[in-house]
């Protein structure tokens, strides 16, 4: 039986114990574990924690600055790193999803190992990984390590990567961190968030990547994220988005014929990700979605909802 409170206690007691004097860094990605991680260690070994926030360029609409600041509202000793330019640089002319991912990956890597380099005697890395995450690097072929090492193929692995692991949460599911989450007084809005992608918008705009492109699909995003809020439709969804298609379509504006982008929107119903079911959003809301996006985002004229369930389609289009 689960009580969030003695395991903070517990946990917090034991980090200090581990930890004593050192330096800890942590890379902080916005979603719900990596928090929740920070603010155990924060309890734990105060000011002694470093975290870095990254904005890849590839993240919702003012999501980097938001999130930032709600990081520093909640006392986390955070530095926001903006690397746009260099993610955009190192996806510039890739349209398969595989090297996206790649490159968006040693991108993060060299960042991190950048600023993880500016702080001296750093004795720790923190990282909110989580008990399905243990068992997945332990039965798939390789896991999260190997992935890593495989994107930093140049002089041996980053420095960061060489530090002792300290890692709060990885006895724990899901649920368990949402509750210790709750019992240490995060927000709820931060705690309910749908997951997304590391990649993030990288794999929701088909084929190759432009800041155009990232800006149109952000505009897109925030419509229909924003309608699912408030029309009361955000938490009865796992995970919801939008995807650019590499298409145009012909439409009429006035007396003019267009030729611009063409949208999905995507919504899902699951527990772990691993199966899902489109969500039968109300007709009544698809349609308003619909013309707030085609009357309010340039360059997109046409709107579709993506009405496959996994298996056999997966969550992301790429
Ligand atoms: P799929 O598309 O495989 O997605 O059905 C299942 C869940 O995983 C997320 N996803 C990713 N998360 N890096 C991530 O950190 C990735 O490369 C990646 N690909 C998919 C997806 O958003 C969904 O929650």
């Amino acid at each position: 039986n689960f009580t969030p409170n003695a395991f903070v206690e517990e946990v917090v007691a034991e980090m200090k114990a581990k930890i004593g004097d050192d330096k800890v860094v942590l890379g902080l990605s916005g979603g719900v574990d990596s928090t929740v991680a920070a603010v155990l260690l924060n309890k734990a070994i105060g000011e002694n924690l470093y975290c870095i926030f990254v904005n890849n360029g590839l993240l919702r609409k003012n999501e980097f600055q938001n999130v930032l600041n709600q990081y520093k509202g909640m006392g986390l000793n955070v530095k926001g790193v903006d690397a746009s330019a260099r993610f955009l640089d190192a996806l510039a002319g890739l349209d398969d999803p595989e090297a996206k991912r790649k490159a968006i990956g040693k991108a993060f890597i060299e960042v991190f190992d950048d600023e993880a380099h500016q702080l001296t005697d750093v004795k720790w890395l923190g990282q909110g990984t989580i008990y399905p995450d243990v068992i997945e690097s332990v039965s798939a072929t390789g896991g999260p390590s190997a992935t890593i090492k495989s994107h930093h193929n140049v002089g041996g692995l980053p420095d960061f990567m060489k530090l002792q692991v300290v890692e709060p949460l990885r006895m724990l599911f899901k649920d368990e961190v949402r509750r210790v989450g709750r019992s240490l007084g995060i927000d709820e809005e931060l705690l309910g968030r749908h997951p997304f992608p590391g990649p993030g918008l990288a794999i929701r705009i088909l084929g190759d990547i432009t800041p155009e492109k990232v800006a149109i699909l952000q505009e897109v995003d925030s419509v229909f994220i924003n309608g699912l809020k408030e029309h009361g439709l955000y938490d009865k969804v796992w995970q919801a988005g939008a995807i650019l298609l590499p298409v145009n379509s012909v439409g009429v504006m006035g007396d003019e014929r267009t030729y611009e982008k063409v949208v999905a929107l995507r919504a899902v119903e699951s527990t772990d990700g691993m199966t899902a079911d489109w969500v039968h959003l109300p007709y009544e809301f698809l349609m308003k979605i619909s013309n707030e996006i085609i009357n309010n985002v340039r360059g997109v004229n046409r709107v579709v909802y993506d009405i496959s369930s996994k298996p056999p389609a997966t969550i992301e289009w790429e």
